[in-house]
């Protein structure tokens, strides 16, 4: 199946005649829920990701961790659920579009790096004492790779309708 089937089977899916066929307000509505599930993401994880580079180090890293991690968690799932919607709307006006392709990487950039740093020993550590030099700047390398990777997503996001 080339990308473009793909795209024409998600046009032509339940989804994507919800998304067409039940109002002039669908779309607005979905594309602002999208926006704020990007908010409460980028939102809560610019302040992690500042943390994780250096900033505000007198704010301890395991008091910031827990409620970033909810809020972003479900802003991830908001606009993922969300942006599904937009792209059935018209799916196949979409492929050539060059921001989808900077895009969707960006995003999937951004999970693989949030699972690296799940998986690492220094964001297991820091729950329970100091962080080590060498953890710490572990951590600032991937607060940088998020803060790329969201920031590219936003852009590109905002981007596509443009081409
Ligand atoms: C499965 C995941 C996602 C899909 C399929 C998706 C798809 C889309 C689509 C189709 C649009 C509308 C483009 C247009 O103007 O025609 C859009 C807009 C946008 N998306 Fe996503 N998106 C996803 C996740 C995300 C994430 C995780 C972010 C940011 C971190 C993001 C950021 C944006 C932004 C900033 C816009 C512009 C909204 C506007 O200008 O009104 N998207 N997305």
């Amino acid at each position: 199946m080339s990308f473009y089937d793909a795209m024409a089977w998600l046009e032509a899916s339940p989804l994507g005649h919800a998304m067409r066929d039940t109002g002039l307000w669908t779309y607005s509505v979905v594309n602002l829920t999208h926006i704020l599930g990007v908010a409460m993401l980028f939102g809560s994880i610019l302040i992690l990701d500042l943390r994780l580079l250096g900033l505000w180090k007198q704010v301890p890293l395991s008091a910031l961790s827990a409620p970033v991690v909810s809020i972003a968690g479900i802003g991830l799932v908001v606009a993922l659920i969300s942006g599904s919607g937009l792209l059935a709307t018209k799916a196949t006006e979409y492929v050539g579009n060059p921001f989808l392709y900077i895009k969707f990487p960006a995003i999937g950039l951004g999970l693989l790096n949030i699972w690296l740093l799940h998986r690492s020993s220094a964001w297991r550590a820091h729950r329970v004492r100091a962080l080590e030099p060498r953890e710490e700047s572990q951590l600032r390398r991937m607060g940088g790779v998020s803060l790329a990777s969201w920031l590219t997503a936003i852009s590109a996001g905002r981007m596509i309708g443009y081409w």
